[in-house]
């Protein structure tokens, strides 16, 4: 039987809420809506309901995991220092999609954290996810709902689709409104230190905080602490993925054409219109947020299409692209 449940995702039922809250409490599996993608959520406080977490996922036990909580005050039993920067972050941001990565106290089990002696904390924007935080009363820690490497989840059948009933209970509050996953900044270290773009861009960050790192110049100083989802290929589809400029579209026409010489069905995410004989081209919007909102749904639409080879359109420049830029290229890493 499917564990999927229809949530209002405006105004949750409590009954339901509730129901979700006592699985938590039993050390269940439940999945639920965030802003950013769904989250595969267990009482952070219980190391043995956080491991079916890594079960599940089939996460390598070296990925730390995100604890979702209510507001600061719920964070700040989980921390050994609440600094300034977070303090400014929060007000701005949250609940927001921002994970902010501080030194965790003993309180919070090693296996949520992967042994790091930080945490990963985030007061997700969306009142299903709120609203289990507010009735459970627990720190829920929470990666995306998905197996280890595959696309983020953003609706509740993607989730069904790649984790089936091995989830408790799927809390289905329709599609997510942003599409990608929260930007990640260290705030353990003398300075703040960008881990993952996400829709808060840099520029964001810098406006509150001043000058903050890009983890391209700092990789080797983080390395024991980096996110380890910066160095894997991650977010991918099952089909093989290409980034292609528009000005080379010759070499597109070759991809494709010994893609379908082979039996492989092509599909596209796409920016402009082009003469290509794709079996399956998707539109994409021009602006940065819709955008992002759209990608891991269509790369899931192509999957389900049986996709084999999935190109995609360059996208533009600019810190508004970043969060995007990075998904993209990260999906299309091979191996
Ligand atoms: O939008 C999101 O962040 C979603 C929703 C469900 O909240 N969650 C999510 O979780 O994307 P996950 O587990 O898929 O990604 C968590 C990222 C990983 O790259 C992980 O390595 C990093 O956060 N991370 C977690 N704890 C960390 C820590 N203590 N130090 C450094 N990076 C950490
Ligand atoms: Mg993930």
């Amino acid at each position: 039987m499917s564990p999927l449940i229809h949530v209002d995702p405006l105004h949750p039922q409590v009954e339901l809420i509730s129901q979700a809250a006592r699985i938590l409490h039993a050390g269940g599996l439940v999945a639920f809506p965030t802003e950013t993608v769904y989250g595969l959520g267990a009482n952070a406080l219980e190391a043995n309901a956080v491991e079916k977490i890594f079960k599940v996922k089939r996460r390598p036990s070296y990925n730390p995991l995100i604890v979702h909580v209510n507001d600061v005050a719920a964070a700040l039993p989980l921390v050994r220092r609440w600094p300034a920067d977070a303090e400014k972050l929060g007000d701005a941001f949250w609940p927001g999609p921002l994970t902010m990565v501080l030194p965790k106290r003993k309180e919070v089990p090693n296996i949520v954290t992967a042994g790091l002696d930080s945490v990963a904390l985030r007061v997700p924007a969306h009142p299903v996810a709120l609203a289990l935080l507010e009735l459970s009363k627990l720190p829920v820690a929470a990666p995306s709902a998905n197996r280890s490497t595959q696309l983020s989840p953003t609706t509740a059948q993607h989730v069904e689709k790649s984790l089936g009933d091995e989830v408790d209970i799927i809390l289905d509050g329709g599609a997510t409104i942003l599409g990608i996953e929260s930007t990640v900044v260290d705030l353990t270290g003398n300075r703040p230190v960008l881990l993952r773009p996400g829709i808060i861009s840099c520029e964001e960050l810098q406006s509150i905080l001043g000058d903050i790192d890009v983890p391209e110049k700092t990789i080797q100083e983080i390395a024991p602490r980096l996110s380890p989802g910066m160095l894997d290929r991650h977010y991918a589809p099952h089909a093989s993925m290409v980034l292609f400029d528009p000005e080379k579209l010759g070499g597109v026409r070759d991809i494709i054409e010994k893609e379908q010489a082979k039996g492989g069905i092509v599909g596209a995410l796409l920016l402009t219109s082009f003469d290509l004989p794709l079996q399956h081209p998707i539109p994409m919007p021009l602006n940065p947020l819709s955008y992002a909102r759209l990608l891991y749904a269509s790369l899931h639409s192509l999957d389900d299409l049986g996709c084999t080879q999935i190109l995609v359109e360059k996208i533009p420049n600019g810190p508004a692209w970043a969060a995007i830029s990075d998904r993209l290229k990260r999906a299309s890493r091979q191996g």
